[in-house]
């Protein structure tokens, strides 16, 4: 394969959008847009990734070094004054870089690095080649413009277009591979003079007609036109949205996760599941989560920025967020897993149970209606039905450690900090200020007295 630059175009607003915020960064399958394409143009294997940044570059390129550091080079567009110029202000980077540059467009989230492949293997023997597209509805996408021996001769945009050329329904997909001398050379021509088209910009699509000039271009149908769209609205930008997660979801069905119901099955593109994982209708993962193999997330659940273990069990309605769960573990149904939470293997997590920034070792157990919040829970402890750990003074959050093995009885309120140690017991209903040493009971509540008769007595006064 020739080698070749990836140039992302993403310096416009994207002023259809109607966002504060700039284009790229809106998200498809929880990723921005601008991360797919970066994604997809490295996988391809770009030498060099050049991105054209403008419009709210800080937030984007904030985005980039997060998520792609080291790995490309920006180059500004002050001012945005079409697709043309964007490529000219990367001038620098078309002298000094690979033969080939491939251009891309920022804001086709759905493209992939095999359809990319694939353009570039077909450009083999053209100097310059466009990706094109056969559209049913060609929308207000360039059209391409060929002669009756079917010779690609230009792109009209859908502003110029006379109504014979919007009736073409052959479009231009946005990415192209051409010379990067001929870009550097042909640009700079191009936007030495007043542009002279309907939007007033420098239009990227007018080199084709000077390339077509010297020599053959090769237009090149892309053979899945879903790969190709562009987002320019909230209405772009679900129908993206929904053609990303049905790829995602394919791609995880045939690497082995069983899915009840694919259309009602919310899985980002950053998700890593394992094979053997069930997914019941209607579930929710989000963000950098990995489910191991064999967990089961059932219905309503939503987990984000998670780690679920090997055969974990999510039941119904549960919604985990930045937490660890271990191999083997139940959790819910109804329960809450707030950030900074690690359940460990062999836990049970049951309905009802609330749980903030507090870990459970192996085998601990908290089945029902209860709140452990900056708590340590011992390997195998169990904690009765509704306990509270009292973390919150009203000014700091105080720890509570439950040792191992130790058992808090039903009802019981933990005056945090405090320490249940090793093996402790703590008495139903107690409400505890003091720590219990290890194997002790702590209890603290009214001692029960029974009065004989008392019920007999009553009930003759009444008469
Ligand atoms: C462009 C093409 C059109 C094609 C379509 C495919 C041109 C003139 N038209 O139209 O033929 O069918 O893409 O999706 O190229 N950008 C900059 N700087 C600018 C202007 C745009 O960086 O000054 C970036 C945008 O951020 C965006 C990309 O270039 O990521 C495309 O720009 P956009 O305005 O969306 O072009 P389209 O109207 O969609
Ligand atoms: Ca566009």
């Amino acid at each position: 394969m020739r080698s070749f630059q990836s140039i992302v175009l993403a310096a416009g607003k994207g002023t259809r959008m109607k966002s504060e915020h700039v284009k790229v960064l809106h998200e498809v399958a929880g990723k921005p847009i601008i991360g797919h394409v970066m994604q997809a143009s490295l996988d391809a294997g770009a030498e060099r990734v050049v991105v054209i940044l403008g419009h709210q570059r800080a937030e984007v390129e904030a985005y980039l070094e997060r998520e792609f550091p080291g790995k490309y080079v920006v180059a500004l567009q002050e001012e945005q004054k079409g697709t043309g110029h964007a490529v000219q202000s990367c001038s620098q980077y078309l002298t000094d870089g690979p033969e080939f540059s491939l251009i891309v467009s920022g804001d086709v989230p759905n493209m992939d690095a095999a359809t990319l492949k694939a353009f570039i293997d077909a450009s083999q023997n053209f100097g310059f080649a466009v990706m094109t597209a056969l559209l049913d509805d060609p929308a207000h996408y360039g059209r391409i413009v060929r002669t009756d021996e079917c010779d690609m001769v230009g792109i009209v945009e859908y502003k110029d277009a006379s109504p014979e050329q919007r009736a073409i329904n052959e479009i231009n997909a946005g990415f192209y591979l051409a010379q990067s001398s001929f870009l550097r050379v042909e640009l700079d021509k191009l936007c030495a003079a007043p542009p002279h088209n309907a939007a007033g910009e420098y239009y990227l699509t007018d080199l084709i007609e000077i390339a077509a000039n010297d020599a053959v271009v090769l237009g090149w149908p892309v053979p899945d036109a879903r790969k190709i769209q562009g987002v320019n609205t909230r209405v772009d930008l679900a129908a993206a949205e929904s053609y990303a997660r049905e790829t995602i979801n394919h791609r995880l069905m045939l690497d082995g996760v069983t899915m009840l119901s694919p259309q009602t099955t919310y899985v980002d593109a950053t998700v890593e599941i394992g094979p053997d994982a069930v997914l019941h209708p209607n579930v929710y993962i989000y963000g950098k989560t990995t489910i191991a193999s064999g967990a089961v997330i059932e219905p309503g659940s939503v987990i984000t920025n998670s780690s679920i273990g090997p055969d974990a069990h999510i039941k119904a309605q549960s919604y985990i967020t930045n937490a660890t769960v271990g191999a083997r573990t139940a959790i819910g149904p109804m329960a809450h897993i707030r950030p900074d939470s690690r359940i460990g293997s062999d836990c049970k997590v049951g309905n009802f149970v609330e749980i903030k920034k507090t870990s459970l070792a192996d085998g601990a157990k908290a089945s029902h209606l209860t709140y452990l919040g900056d708590a340590v829970v011992g390997e195998k402890a169990n904690v009765g039905a509704g306990t509270i750990t009292c973390n919150y003074d009203g000014k700091r959050k105080h720890v509570t450690t439950i040792g191992a093995g130790a058992f808090i009885g039903s009802n019981s309120a933990l005056v945090a900090p405090i320490t249940i140690a090793d093996g402790a017991y703590v008495g139903a209903g107690s409400t505890l200020t003091k720590d219990v040493p290890e194997g002790a009971l702590g209890v603290a509540r009214g001692r029960q007295q029974n009065i004989d008769g008392w019920a007999r007595r009553r009930r003759s006064t009444e008469e």
